[in-house]
């Protein structure tokens, strides 16, 4: 059987992907075809280099503007011909024409969406002095951190907790909601009806 392929962008430090490496990749659950970023320093691309998977740097050029710099990354991401494509801490908005040309997308973040969209989640949880908070990873519409809603893990914040304490330990569940959901999504057990996602258990889970 051709193995489902997964196409993931990221921008940063790369421990979604170091997860979905070693939680679906390594263990043939999908096959992780290429991971693309528009961060040529981004420690995601050494990672995804060190497990053989190909690392694409395309850096957005001087005077590309955001809908350009897109079209230019679609191009080169469909070329692996994904299934499914992973937002794994990729920081630019996605123009509404990159959506449309692209299987579904998803994308991971730092806090129990809708609350706390946009960047640095975990400070705006602190701010906001909410006691529980976690991860949320949905499928991508054309908004910012909105979409259908796949998966949420959910942790209580400590007393006095600083958010970098915070979204290190959020991290952790990223990594493991972000596995279920690419896992569902290639075993087929994801359903969507009038926006309210269900994924079914995995069988092979139960006793
Ligand atoms: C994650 O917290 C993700 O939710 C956010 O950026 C962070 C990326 O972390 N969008 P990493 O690069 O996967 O370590």
């Amino acid at each position: 059987m051709t193995k489902y392929r997964v196409a993931v962008l990221a921008s940063g430090d790369g421990t979604n992907l170091q997860a979905l490496i070693d939680g679906i990749h390594c263990r043939g659950l999908a096959e992780l075809v290429v991971t693309a970023s528009d961060n040529e320093k981004a420690r995601a691309l050494a990672r995804a280099d060190a497990a053989g998977i190909p690392a694409l740097a395309l850096p957005p050029q001087a005077g590309e503007g955001r809908r350009a710099y897109h079209r230019r990354l679609a191009g080169a991401v469909k070329a692996f011909r994904p299934d499914l494509v992973v937002l794994a801490g990729y920081m630019r908005l996605l123009p509404p024409d990159f959506v449309a040309a692209m299987p579904p997308i998803i994308n991971v973040h730092p806090s129990l969406l809708p609350a706390f969209p946009g960047l640095d989640a975990p400070g705006q949880a602190i701010a906001h002095g909410v006691k529980v908070t976690g991860c949320t990873v949905h499928l991508v519409d054309e908004g910012m951190d909105t979409g259908p809603i796949l998966i949420q893990l959910a942790l209580a914040i400590q007393p006095g907790e600083s958010a970098e304490s915070l979204h290190s330990r959020i991290k952790i569940l990223e990594h493991q909601a972000l596995v279920r959901a690419v896992a569902a999504f290639a075993q087929g057990r994801v359903g969507i009806r009038e926006g309210i996602v269900c994924i079914k258990e995995d069988s092979r889970d139960e006793d």
